[in-house]
C-alpha cells in the first residue's frame, strides 16, 4: 500500500500533484510519501506481531534525517553500518539502547564512538573484530553486548549475486562451524557475547530462506547453552520484499511475518529479544524519482529518452540491472494506484531506451521500454526508488546530488537541499591555493 496515484491528468504523491513539485524544488528529485513510510512500519508491526520485534530501520537503503526522525516516531530502533550512521541515527533522535551496529570494517574510532553512547548491540563479523571491541571496552571501562553474525551458508536463489550474503563464498559472518568457542562464557573479560545475527541477502523474496537460516542458528544456540552460555537476542536481519512491479508487497509481506514468526515462536517464549532490521521494505515504495526529458533522440533501433537523471542518480539499474516501473506524470486517461496504471495503461505505446547524461554506456534506467511518446520537457516518475535511491547517489560527472521532499498529507517541503557545484568544488580548492603558493 502507497500513496502514489494517478488523478486529474497526473501524479499526486498523497495530496501533492507531482508537477508542482518540480515547479519548487527543481528536477530531478526524490520525493518520499510520510504516509506511505507509516503504513509500511505499521504492515511489519503487523506482520510481526507474535514476536513483538524491535524494528531496527536499515539506515542504509534511505539515510536522510527526516526520514529517520519520521521512523523513530514510529517506534523504529535503528540498523547502522559506520560511524556516520550512528550520528545520523542519534541526530534523528533515535535512543542509543535501540540502536544495532553491523558491517565488517568497524574501526576503532567507530567502536569507541558506539560504546560512549551505550548502543543496543555491536552484530560482530569476525573474530578479529570481537577482539577489538573487546580492547576498546576495557580501555573505555565498559561492557559492550555482542551478537555474532553468523554465516549459516543459506541463500535465496531468486536474491541477486551481488546482494546475496547468506552464502559460503561471499565476505560476511563468521562460519556457522567456527561459531561455538567465541560464546564461551568468560572468554571475553568486557563483552557479553549474548547474540545470534544473520542476515542472508535482499531482497529475500521466500520465507522459506529465513526458516533455513533460522534452524541453522536454533541449533547453534542450543549448542551454546548447553555449554553455559546465555543468548538474550536473535536478530533474523533485513531483506523483506519491496514491490518493484506491481502491490503485491504488502501481502507478501504479511505471509512472510505470518511464517518467520511460527518460527521464532519457541526462542520468543524463552524471553529472547527478536530484532528485524527492515531496509527497503518501508522506504523502497515511499520514495519516487522525478526526472525531466532533457532530449528526444532517435537511435537505430528505437527513439532514445535522455533524462536530467542518470545512474548518479539511480544507481541501481546500472548495477544490479534493476527493473523500475516509470511513467509519465502527466496522463490525462490514467486514474489510481501506480502499480495497477502505469505499463498498464490503454494508451498508445512505442519502445523507448530511457537514458541519462553520463558518459557510459551502462548509463539507461530502461532497454525498449514501452512508454507513450515522449517529447523534451516530460516529467517521469520512476516508482520504488526510495531505497537505496538517494543513498547510493554521487557526483559522478560533477553532477550534485538532487533534492529530497517529504510529502504528508496535502504538504511538501524540502528535506535535502539540492548540492550546488560549489559544493563540490569546496573541498578542493586549498589544494588549487597551495600549488599557485607552491608555483
Ligand atoms: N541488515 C544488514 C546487515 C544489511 O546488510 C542490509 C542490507 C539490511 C539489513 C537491509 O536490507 P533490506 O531490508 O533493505 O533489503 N544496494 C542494494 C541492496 C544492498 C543491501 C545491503 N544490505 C540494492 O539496491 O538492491
Amino acid at each position: 500500500m502507497d500513496h502514489f496515484i494517478y488523478r486529474s491528468g497526473a501524479l499526486h504523491i498523497e495530496g501533492v500533484n507531482a508537477h508542482r513539485i518540480v515547479e519548487r524544488f527543481g528536477s530531478p528529485v526524490y520525493v518520499y510519501s510520510a504516509q506511505t513510510l507509516r503504513h509500511h512500519v505499521a504492515a511489519l508491526q503487523h506482520a510481526f506481531a507474535p514476536v513483538a520485534p524491535l524494528i531496527c530501520y536499515s539506515v542504509k537503503s534511505c539515510s536522510n534525517l527526516s526520514v529517520l526522525q519520521l521512523l523513530v516516531r514510529q517506534g523504529c530502533g535503528m540498523d547502522v553500518v559506520s560511524g556516520g550512521e550512528l550520528q545520523r541515527a542519534l541526530a534523528a533522535g533515535a535512543r542509543p539502547e535501540t540502536i544495532v551496529f553491523a558491517g565488517v570494517g568497524k574501526s576503532a574510532d567507530e567502536i569507541r564512538l558506539a560504546l560512549e553512547h551505550g548502543i543496543f548491540m555491536f552484530n560482530a563479523e569476525s573474530e578479529a573484530e570481537v577482539e577489538r571491541i573487546n580492547s576498546v571496552a576495557g580501555q573505555l571501562g565498559r561492557r559492550a553486548r555482542i551478537a555474532l553474525r553468523i554465516n549459516p551458508d543459506v541463500a535465496d536463489a531468486a536474491t541477486p549475486d551481488k546482494t546475496a550474503t547468506g552464502g559460503r563464498h561471499t565476505k560476511f559472518g563468521i562460519p556457522l562451524t567456527r561459531a561455538l568457542p567465541l560464546y564461551r562464557p568468560g572468554r571475553y573479560s568486557h563483552l557479553d557475547v549474548c547474540g545470534v545475527h544473520i542476515h542472508l541477502g535482499s531482497p529475500i523474496p521466500d520465507a522459506a530462506t529465513y526458516v533455513a537460516g533460522i534452524a541453522a542458528i536454533e541449533r547453534l544456540i542450543y549448542q551454546v547453552e548447553g555449554e553455559g552460555g546465555r543468548i538474550d537476542t536473535v536478530n533474523i536481519g533485513g531483506g523483506f520484499p519491496a514491490s518493484y512491479v506491481s502491490g503485491e508487497n504488502q501481502l507478501t509481506l504479511a505471509e512472510m511475518g505470518r511464517v518467520i514468526s511460527a518460527k521464532l515462536a519457541a526462542l520468543h517464549a524463552q524471553g529472547k529479544r527478536i530484532v528485524i532490521e527492515p531496509g527497503r521494505s518501508i522506504s523502497a515504495n515511499a520514495g519516487v524519482l522525478l526526472a525531466t526529458v532533457e532530449y528526444m533522440k532517435q537511435g537505430w533501433d528505437c527513439g532514445i529518452a535522455i533524462l536530467d537523471a542518470g545512474m548518479n542518480t539511480l544507481l541501481r539499474p546500472a548495477m544490479y540491472g534493476a527493473r523500475h516501473v516509470m511513467w509519465p506524470v502527466a496522463d490525462a486517461g490514467t486514474h489510481g494506484p501506480w502499480h495497477l496504471v502505469a505499463e498498464r495503461a490503454g494508451a498508445p505505446v512505442e519502445a523507448i531506451d530511457v537514458a541519462g547524461p553520463i558518459c557510459e554506456t551502462g548509463d539507461l534506467f530502461a532497454q525498449a521500454r514501452p512508454l507513450p511518446p515522449l517529447a523534451a520537457g516530460d516529467v517521469l516518475a520512476i516508482f520504488s526508488s526510495g531505497a537505496y535511491g538517494m543513498s547510493m547517489a554521487s557526483q559522478y560527472n560533477t553532477r550534485p546530488r538532487p533534492a529530497e521532499v517529504m510529502v504528508d498529507g496535502e504538504v511538501a517541503w524540502e528535506i535535502r537541499a539540492k548540492e550546488a557545484v560549489a559544493d563540490l568544488l569546496a573541498l578542493e580548492m586549498a589544494g588549487l591555493r597551495h600549488a599557485q603558493d607552491a608555483g
